[in-house]
C-alpha cells in the first residue's frame, strides 16, 4: 500500500501532529510505503493564481509545485489528511492545495455526461480535530454537512472513497481523552 500523509497545521505542538505522528507509525508498523506532505513546513503557495487558471482550463503548463504534488498524489493508493476544522471547513491552507493540485484534466475532467473523477481506485481518510465536542457537532448536523462537502464534493467528485474520523472537544481534552483518541488511530489506517 502506497501510504500519502498530508498534514496542516502551523503548530507543532498542535494535537493534529501528534494524530500525524502515529498516522505514520501505525502505517509503518503495517508495512505501508509512506510520503508525507507538511504543507505548513513545505511553505506551500495556496493562493490559486493565474498561471493555475491557465493551465487548468486554458491549455497552459503546470506550475512546478503543482507538478510535483501531483506525482505523488498519482503514486499514492491511500491519502491521509490530517487537520484541525477552522470556521467549520479544513484550513484556507489545505483549501488552496485542492484548488491548485487538484485541477480540471489531473483530478477530474468534463465529458459529454458531465463532470468525471480521474482518480478512481484512491482511498482518503480524513483525521479532524474540533474544538466543539462530536455530539454538538452531529446534532447540529455540522458532521453530515462536512461528510457531504469533503467526502462527495471534493474527493466523490474526483472519483475517490472518502471516510472521516472527527475528534471531538480537543481544547478541553483530558490527558486520557487525548490517548484514547491516539490509540483508536491503529484500527483505522
Ligand atoms: C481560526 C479557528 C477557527 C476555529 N473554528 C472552529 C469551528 O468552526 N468548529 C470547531 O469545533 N472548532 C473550531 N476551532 C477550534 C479548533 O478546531 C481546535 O482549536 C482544534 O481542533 C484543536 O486541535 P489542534 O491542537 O490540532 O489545533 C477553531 C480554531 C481556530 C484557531
Amino acid at each position: 500500500m502506497k501510504h500519502l500523509i498530508i498534514y496542516t497545521h502551523l503548530n507543532p505542538n498542535s494535537f493534529a501532529k501528534a494524530v500525524a505522528d502515529e498516522v505514520e507509525s501505525a502505517a509503518a508498523g503495517k508495512g505501508h510505503e509512506i510520503k508525507s506532505i507538511d504543507l505548513y513546513a513545505e511553505k506551500f503557495n495556496p493562493i490559486l493564481e493565474f498561471p493555475d487558471i491557465q493551465y487548468s482550463f486554458m491549455n497552459g503548463d503546470a506550475p512546478e509545485d503543482v507538478k510535483a504534488y501531483q506525482q505523488q498524489i498519482s503514486w499514492a493508493d491511500q491519502i491521509t489528511f490530517i487537520y484541525p476544522l477552522w470556521w467549520g471547513h479544513m484550513p484556507a491552507m489545505l483549501k488552496g492545495f485542492i484548488d491548485r493540485v487538484f485541477s480540471n484534466g489531473f483530478a477530474y475532467t468534463y465529458d459529454e455526461n458531465g463532470p468525471k473523477g480521474l482518480l478512481e481506485g484512491k482511498s482518503v481518510h480524513q483525521f479532524i480535530n474540533t474544538g466543539n465536542p462530536s455530539e454538538v457537532l452531529s446534532e447540529n448536523g455540522m458532521h453530515d454537512a462536512i461528510r457531504k462537502e469533503q467526502e462527495g464534493g471534493i474527493f466523490g467528485f474526483c472519483g475517490m472513497k472518502a471516510e472521516t474520523t472527527f475528534f471531538g472537544n480537543i481544547i478541553m481534552s483530558t490527558e486520557q481523552d487525548r490517548k484514547d483518541y491516539l490509540n483508536s488511530i491503529k484500527a483505522i489506517v
